[in-house]
């Protein structure tokens, strides 16, 4: 193996950029060259790329965002996007590729590998933290940071004006972040899509605290974890019990900024590991890391588990939030 690409793709995450970093210095190390493919699998099929060393990727370790830049291509989802895109890496003297993403990231890769037969490993690099084969994805803790900052300013407000506010937090399809968020921002209720909750429920648990003497309340909500977001919660929560509420969505800004010390150091890893993998060898897997141990799990396995939330932690909010 002489030459490896490493690409971004799918939403950005906080330590995206320590991840290529890490590629492409252990790439060097190894006496491999390394070269950067923009824009993801859209990149891919411009023939976007550009030669990374050692220097090129100084002072992005500490930089949200990604500097190779990332998008969600449609094209690449046809055939003859891939075929495209197969021929550029071809054309570039590619033996291997690298892709840093999450599970939409990692479907392409495996195609890419099935019908073109380019050796490809993968670094989980989305806030979600919705993939298995992993216990954290890059982006995941910062993501979190940055939301529980947000929850604490907006609890200050809360208890001053003796409010019930409702906080939606990202996630897609996955409650881990609100978990997360609602346990360590104290939240009266953690609304998931791994155990949704009528509003009938939610209004009678903010009555309670409310009957026990909590002045004011925060319910953490997880986009997936109601139909129509928080908004829609709220407003069927008024509906059904009179309790009137203010709802703040925190969107994008959980996406961006300075990645903290447990994303760097992860990322640093995983993407040092993605070198380490591919030179030994393995192709089609997703690198990741369980209990502390950097661990291989084949893309599909990755896609195709599910990651459940931790049933203990989420039982532990709901004692303390008494
Ligand atoms: O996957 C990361 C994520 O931020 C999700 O939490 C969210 O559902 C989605 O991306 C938003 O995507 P976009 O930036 O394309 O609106």
């Amino acid at each position: 193996m002489k030459r490896i690409g490493v690409f971004t793709s799918g939403g950005d995450a906080p330590g995206m950029n320590a991840a290529i970093r890490a590629v492409v210095r252990t790439g060097t190390a190894h006496g491999l060259e390394v070269i950067g493919i923009r824009r993801g699998y859209a990149g891919m099929i411009e023939g976007d790329f550009v030669p990374l060393g050692p220097r090129d990727v100084a002072n992005t370790l500490q930089r949200g965002g990604t500097i190779l830049l990332t998008a969600r291509s449609a094209e690449f989802k046809t055939p003859e996007g891939r075929a495209k895109a197969a021929e550029n890496l071809r054309r570039a003297g590619l033996d291997g590729l690298v892709c840093i993403g999450g599970d939409g990231s990692y479907r392409g890769a495996l195609k890419l590998l099935e019908e073109h037969h380019i050796p490809v490993v993968g670094a989980p690099g989305t806030i979600d933290n919705d993939l298995y084969g992993t216990d954290f994805t890059i982006g995941f803790d910062t993501a979190v940071n940055t939301a529980l900052d947000a929850i604490d300013r907006i609890r200050d407000t809360a208890a001053s004006h003796e409010r019930v506010f409702f906080i939606e937090v990202m996630g897609r399809h996955a409650g881990f972040i609100a978990l997360e968020v609602g346990i360590a921002g104290g939240a009266e209720v953690i609304v998931l899509p791994e155990d949704p909750l009528p509003a009938s429920v939610c209004a009678e648990v903010i009555s309670q605290s409310s009957a026990k003497g909590k002045r004011s309340s925060i319910v953490v909500v997880a986009e997936g974890g109601y139909e129509g977001g928080a908004e829609a919660l709220a407003r069927d929560v008024k509906a059904c019990s009179g309790i009137e509420a203010r709802v703040t969505v925190l969107g994008h800004i959980q996406r961006g900024g300075s990645p903290t010390a447990i994303d760097r150091v992860l990322a640093s890893r995983l993407g040092a590991g993605c070198v380490d993998a591919l030179l030994s060898g393995a192709s089609g897997v997703a690198v990741g890391e369980v209990d502390g141990e950097i661990r291989l799990t084949p893309f599909r396995e990755a896609v195709e588990r599910r990651k459940d939330i931790n049933r203990k932690k989420y039982e532990l909010a709901k004692v303390l939030a008494l």
